[in-house]
């Protein structure tokens, strides 16, 4: 599995959706992808088992200690990491005049999961990543981040919290490392797939007239390793959707 001649790429939450469609250009690029989840282990074994140059690691990134567990178990096995992609998240629907439905443990599991981890797993990778030519930490956003709208208040928040710690990060660790996100509008994953009502409103307000997919995503990660001279930078991916006002 080990190849020397690869680079090395982490993709958190990549067991399905949008983070398993970045794994999966990462290979084409000719990476070997470590992919993680917390949960779906057996989907991430086979997954490892049906690709060749995937591996599957378990970690709960809403831990710290399994943060730092993830990066060190990726290190020993490939020596180096070249790419971060901080991809999982969670999120609940919760309408956004229901104040009592957000509890303290909504707001704690959100940004210990959306925000807390990439600081983690920024900290422990940036000795690794900081060696290597074209480094990267791509983290995952979403529209939600810098417009009035989400699943819920604190999964917005905690998108305009990532939106900023991007934007610090990338001016802190340049030279050597660049930072960029990506914000996403609806995408159809196979957790949104049965979201027809939602898919219809946001087909009708997209000016390229269709839904995002995972591979739209996945392509501007390959977009952003091509770009040496880009960092710091949220790119809305939303078929123009923000435009409409
Ligand atoms: N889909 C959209 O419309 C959309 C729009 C804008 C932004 N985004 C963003 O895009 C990213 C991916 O979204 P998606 O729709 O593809 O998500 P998804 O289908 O819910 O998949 C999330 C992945 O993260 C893993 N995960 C969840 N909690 C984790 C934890 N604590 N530690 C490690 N892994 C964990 C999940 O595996 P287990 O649950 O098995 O652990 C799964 O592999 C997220 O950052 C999301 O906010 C999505």
């Amino acid at each position: 599995m080990k190849n020397h001649t690869k680079k090395t790429a982490i993709v958190t939450g990549a067991t399905r959706g949008i983070g398993l469609a970045i794994a999966k250009q990462l290979l084409k690029q000719n990476y070997q992808v470590v992919i993680n989840s917390a949960h779906s282990a057996e989907v991430g074994k086979s997954l490892a088992q049906q690709f060749e140059h995937i591996a599957y690691l378990q970690a709960d990134v809403s831990q710290a200690d399994q943060c730092q567990q993830l990066i060190q178990q990726t290190v020993q096995q490939f020596g180096s990491i070249d790419v971060l992609v901080n991809n999982a998240a969670v999120s609940w629907q919760i309408p956004h005049e229901d104040l009592d439905a957000v509890t303290p443990q909504v707001w704690e599991q959100i940004f210990h999961t959306n925000v807390f981890a990439i600081w983690h797993l920024s900290r422990f990778a940036k000795p690794y990543l900081a060696t290597r030519n074209n480094a990267n930490i791509i983290n995952i956003s979403s529209v939600a981040g810098s417009r009035p709208m989400g699943s819920s208040i604190p999964y917005a928040t905690s998108k305009a919290a990532l939106n900023h710690m991007t934007r610090l990060l990338a001016k802190t660790l340049a030279p050597t490392i660049r930072v960029n996100a990506i914000a996403p509008g609806f995408i159809v994953t196979e957790r949104t797939q049965s979201w027809t009502k939602m898919q219809q409103q946001v087909f009708a307000n997209t000016p390229l007239q269709r839904n995002g997919t995972p591979e739209d995503i996945s392509q501007a990660v390959t977009m952003i390793l091509q770009s040496p001279f880009l960092t710091g930078e949220i790119i809305t991916l939303d078929g123009g959707f923000s435009l409409a006002g």
